[in-house]
């Protein structure tokens, strides 16, 4: 080819817009119309490097911002300069205020700030953390605490939250199970959907609601060894199946952003990885948002080895499509040079900038730049009525595991000694993530406790630091176990073990809690644990020392008066485990939707050798996803398929009799596992595809029925598209993912087609 075509043919790729940025942004109706309207006729204003500044998010707290030549730059000089579109993690209202003035009134085209923070389980109000959440099995509980979440946040000024994270994962060492919903990709697209409509409502002009981010985008859940930040390596029909669908579920449900994940994929970073980021973030589920980076994830790609520096990895994530960079500044340095050189389009550049302006003009910035924030903040915190939903989702949340000779619920008569290092500790039950919580406003279980049963019946001693022993601990809680006619033992994990950058690589108890466990139990007096974590835990060894297990997550500001409801029979326990309690850390990375295997468990020949299993250890867990006890009992009869034989695209019929068989009124997750018998890929051995939660009086039986869609029973198939196939399939009804109620149906192949 001559030069000169070989230049026209470049010319003509840097300046074409790419399908991918071409289908963001498209107007939703008459009003986005209007204001596609209004962002072309600003954008016109803009200079390049004006524009570029949208794209770029700085954190105030942490401090000035070094520049190319090393000189020290302030976020206020970004910010008049019009470098500035977004700031994350202010840390008050009139912070927020501040910012916001100045780049009304000192930049030159007075473009509003859009203020992000992490309000993943709340904001003044913290609810449990997000594993919690998802054990109440109930969207609309997600939805609220979104809505709160929105409210409170926008009253503080603060417009987008990072949230929900969506990332599902079966390995308890990794810190940020915390954060999502627990192994399961059909509970946790439902959580995800849920918490969307919770932050942005149907309309996002409303000053209470507030962006979503979808994140981290994609696979962070799956880190080898469970070590955060550390490599993603998995198939891509892995991905599909297991890990892609509560990201498409959240977008479907017209989630505004998503935020890249610090992981690499494939062995290409997610913040440089065009397939993830265009391919099938933009092609394939039809984001047409704005991607913000993780926090520094751009520059992490020099770390990672795939760019020399700052201006390759600005270079990658450019043509990766990603709109904002998150505090590493790599765009700003480098994005004129890059566009000068040809090496970007200046067009690129407008795209990745229009969406990020269209969303200002969504939420209502253009209009009142300051209708976040300001006056209601007096107000919106705190607010009695949302105290009362987050005390309802706390103790949705809360998961009883065990309960030997109904232990639980005590009756109010007992002398009770609680005991344990998060016995009375407000700012333990906020958990990670915790946003502006505040722990002294937290609700203590002692608390709690002595408001429901009475100070005087009610002793309270601390046994031991969360992980250090205290001198004489264990004597006054020997002493105390010995006055009282029940233990509460509060033990588990601080917030600081739950989180980001949180990997452990054992999830037991830690040593000085086993002492105080192990003196406690030895008195012979009925112990109830009461465990505060934002993870499963390795409890093998505990559970047959004491009568009850009580999992309380980290359950937020009301969480002494959850547990009260709780313990005290007020409220039935009705929550679930959503990932699974290993028997033992060996097992892990564990969940309930494994594949079958050549050689499966159990086996009829249980001795023999070549299987799949360990030498000492059981491939059980200790306890299920789905499992968790109530104070009754549930009965499951009559699982009768309504439609034993369809065509492909036709939904199925599914229906169980659940009967009430216990003394108390009480709610069950009913759960509905698929399996597809023989398929042209292996398959999970069940895979949740539907649950109700459904309240029933003691005695009482209800019908329930399933309608399994098409979709459902879709998968990626051997030709790698995701669709249904024909055959036969199982399916279980019942209590937890060992539900034995069984039947079957086939899938025909559809003739006609
Ligand atoms: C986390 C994100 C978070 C961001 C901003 C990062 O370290 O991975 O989940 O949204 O910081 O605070």
């Amino acid at each position: 080819m001559k030069l000169l075509s070989k230049l026209l043919l470049l010319a003509l790729l840097v300046a074409l817009p790419t399908s991918t940025l071409v289908a963001a942004n498209t107007p939703k109706d008459k009003t986005d119309k209007e204001i596609m309207r209004k962002v072309d006729a600003l954008m016109k204003k803009m200079t390049l490097r004006e524009k570029i500044g949208q794209l770029i998010q700085l954190r105030p707290s942490e401090g000035d911002i070094t520049g190319p030549d090393g000189e020290q730059l302030k976020v206020e000089d970004f910010i008049r300069e019009g470098c500035c579109g977004s700031l994350l993690s202010v840390a008050s209202p009139d912070e927020i205020m501040r910012f916001q003035r100045l780049a009304v009134d000192s930049s030159r085209l007075g473009i509003p700030l859009l203020f992000g923070h992490d309000v993943i389980h709340g904001c003044r109000i913290i609810f449990p953390e997000n594993l919690g959440v998802s054990a109440s099995w109930d969207v609309e509980a997600a939805e609220r605490l979104a809505r709160v979440s929105a409210e409170e946040a926008a009253a503080f000024g603060i417009a987008w939250t990072f949230s929900p994270m969506c990332d599902v994962s079966a390995d308890p060492r990794w810190g940020r199970v915390s954060e999502g919903s627990g192994e399961d990709p059909y509970l946790g697209a439902a959580m995800a959907r849920a918490m969307v409509r919770g932050y942005q409502g149907d309309d996002l002009s409303d000053p209470n609601t507030i962006l979503a981010c979808v994140k981290h985008f994609a696979a962070y859940g799956a880190p080898q060894g469970g070590r955060d930040y550390n490599t993603v390596d998995m198939s891509e029909r892995m991905f599909r199946d297991r890990y892609l669908p509560p990201y498409r579920a959240a977008i479907d449900e017209g989630a505004a952003t998503v935020m890249t994940s610090f992981n690499d994929f494939n062995a290409i970073p997610a913040t440089g990885n065009k397939w993830l980021m265009r391919t099938v973030l933009r092609d394939e589920l039809g984001f047409d948002g704005f991607v913000v980076t993780d926090y520094n994830a751009m520059h992490e790609m020099v770390a990672h080895g795939v760019a020399a520096d700052g201006k390759e990895a600005a270079a990658m994530a450019f043509d990766a499509h990603v709109n904002m960079d998150m505090v590493d500044c790599d765009y700003l340095m480098y994005g004129e040079e890059l566009v000068r050189e040809r090496r970007v389009s200046e067009k690129t550049i407008d795209e990745l900038c229009r969406a990020v302006l269209v969303a200002k003009f969504r939420l209502g910035l253009f209009d009142d730049p300051y209708r976040y924030g300001g006056d209601r903040y007096e107000t919106a915190m705190y607010k009695s009525e949302n105290l009362k939903i987050a005390r309802d989702v706390a103790r949705k949340s809360m998961v009883l595991l065990r309960n030997e000779n109904d232990l639980l619920p005590l009756d109010g008569n007992e002398r009770m000694a609680l005991i344990g290092p998060f016995g009375d500790s407000g700012s333990e039950m906020l958990g990670s993530w915790s946003a502006f919580g505040e722990g002294d406003r937290s609700i203590t279980f002692l608390e709690g406790l002595q408001e429901r049963f009475g100070s005087e019946n009610v002793a309270y001693t601390e046994g031991c630091k969360p992980l250090e022993q205290i001198e004489g601990g264990i004597d006054a809680a020997v002493a105390a176990a010995n006055g009282a006619d029940v233990v509460l033992l509060a033990l588990g994990l601080p917030n600081k073990c739950s989180g980001e950058a949180a990997s452990m690589t054992s999830i037991e108890l830690p040593q000085p809690q086993l002492e105080l466990l192990d003196a406690v139990a030895a008195t012979g007096k009925p112990v109830a644990i009461l465990l505060v974590t934002g993870r499963p835990m390795d409890i093998t060894d505990e559970v047959g020392k004491v009568d009850a297990v009580l999992v309380t997550w980290h359950a937020g500001t009301m969480a002494g008066a959850a547990l009260a409801d709780v313990v005290s029979g007020d409220f039935n326990p009705s929550g679930r485990l959503t990932m699974t309690f290993p028997y033992d850390i060996g097992q892990v990375p564990i969940h309930y939707s494994m594949k079958r295997t050549g050689r499966p468990m159990p086996s009829p020949d249980a001795r023999a050798k070549y299987l799949s299993r360990y030498l000492f250890t059981p491939n059980e867990p200790l306890y299920c996803f789905g499992y968790g006890l109530s104070y009754t009992t549930f009965d499951y009869s009559d699982l009768k398929v309504l439609t034993p034989e369809v065509k492909i695209g036709e939904p199925v019929r599914v229906s169980v009799k659940v009967t009430n068989s216990g003394k108390r009124d009480g709610d069950e997750v009913v759960q509905l596992y698929l399996h597809d018998k023989v398929a042209s890929t292996t398959r999970p051995v069940r895979e949740l595809k539907g649950f109700r939660k459904v309240a029933l009086k003691a005695g009482e039986s209800k019908v329930v029925e399933f309608t399994i869609q098409p979709e459902d029973m879709a998968f990626c198939r051997a030709d790698m598209e995701f669709a249904q196939e024909p055959g036969d399939f199982d399916v279980w009804i019942g209590h937890d993912s060992n539900a034995p109620l069984h039947g079957g149906f086939t899938v025909k192949q559809d003739i006609r087609k």
